[in-house]
């Protein structure tokens, strides 16, 4: 399949009614993917309500069936269609947070989303992305898009057109090129289905945020333990993972060099995931820096673009430092640990 690319600037003034725009959103009614930006990463977007364009998705990707998709729309008012209820706690979430990188499940409406899409589920994953493109394009096409991230299934999400056209190209009908994406890691996937709201995905918005709004919430144990069973069907999946393998080191500047030398000995190309700050203490192979660690955001905006990049350079082993677990540190490290396999090397326990 030959798939077109819309190039759209995010800034024009009425976006749903410019051409690309309309364009990419009759393909979408056809029942075909559009992959488009967010304000996280790009999503890859089809016709909700319908079985067939949703599995398109899941080929696209490759991903396993029973990992169910976000549901993104344009308007909160639309949020009613697709579910049985609205608690309280999701009202204010919807009111602080959206648009915005949160994403908040509850109890699925029968008989109007595809059961594909919520992989035959109770409940549904709902979002309304805070990107003029993505919601422009939600508006012109009129449907509900489920849309998970547009990388292949296992890689780093896309943050740049390119990943997507990486990853993409030939696979789905078009791809709308609205330049890099703003937050970097994915949505917080918010479960307000139970008494205590949970958090499944550590994301965009954090667990601080979150508590100013509507007191305390829980998280998903699995998210700490390797060994429990994630809530979140994707969440059990290997993910953002480069080509070389991944390890943590947690420990101070001259534990993560005598790391480098160890696997150095061993006659490995090393590569090593590092901030602003120590990108010159560290001698390696191969070098990336991903951010600052006084502002973790950069981190998070770099994460992926940088794991990707290993790709393009021939390392054996990628060594990653580690960041605080406080605000989007929290998203930080679960996506690196879940590339890295859980692999952590700490000082305190080194011999
Ligand atoms: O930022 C984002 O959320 C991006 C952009 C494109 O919007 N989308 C995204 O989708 O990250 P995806 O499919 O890569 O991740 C969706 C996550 C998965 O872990 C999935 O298992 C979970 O949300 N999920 C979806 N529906 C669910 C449900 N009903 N119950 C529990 N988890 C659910
Ligand atoms: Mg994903």
């Amino acid at each position: 399949m030959e798939t077109k690319i819309w190039e759209v600037d995010k800034s024009v003034d009425n976006l749903p009614t410019f051409p690309q725009i309309m364009e990419a959103a009759r393909w979408l009614q056809k029942n075909e993917v559009v992959a488009f930006p967010t304000e996280t990463v790009y999503g890859l977007g089809a016709n909700a309500k319908s079985d067939e364009a949703v599995t398109k998705i899941f080929e696209a990707k490759g991903r396993p069936s029973d990992n169910p998709l976000i549901i993104h729309i344009s308007d909160q008012r639309e949020v009613e269609q697709y579910v049985e209820e609205i608690p309280e706690v999701a009202t204010k979430l919807m009111h602080s947070f959206w648009p915005g990188p949160l994403t908040i499940i509850l109890r699925k409406k029968e008989g109007i989303l595809s059961d594909r899409a919520t992989a035959g589920l109770s409940t549904v994953a709902m979002r309304m992305p805070d990107h003029p493109i993505a919601l422009a394009l939600i508006r012109a096409s009129g449907l509900p898009l489920a849309a998970p991230s547009a990388n292949i299934s296992g890689k780093p999400s896309p943050t740049k057109f390119q990943h997507v056209l990486n990853d993409m190209n030939g696979k789905i009908a078009g791809i709308i090129d609205g330049g890099n994406t703003g937050v970097g890691v994915e949505s917080t996937v918010i479960d307000c289905t139970g008494s205590t709201p949970m958090i499944l995905r550590p994301g965009g918005i954090t667990k601080e945020e979150i508590e100013k709004v509507i007191g305390t919430v829980s998280t998903d144990p699995a998210l700490h333990s390797k060994d429990e069973r994630p809530k979140s069907p994707g969440m059990k999946y290997t993910h953002y993972a480069p080509k070389a393998p991944v390890i943590l080191v947690d420990g101070s500047i001259s534990f993560m060099q005598q790391m480098i030398d160890r696997y150095h000995s061993e006659g490995k190309k090393v590569g090593v995931l590092t901030t602003e700050e120590h990108s010159d203490l560290f001698h390696a192979d191969v070098l990336i820096t991903c951010g600052k660690r006084t502002d973790l955001s950069t981190v998070a905006n770099h994460l992926y673009e940088s794991l990707r990049a290993f790709d393009d350079t021939e390392v054996d082993i990628i060594l990653s430092e580690t960041f605080p677990t406080r605000g989007i540190g929290e998203a930080i490290m679960n996506r690196l640990k879940k590339s890295a396999g859980y692999h952590i090397l700490k000082e305190s326990q080194a011999d």
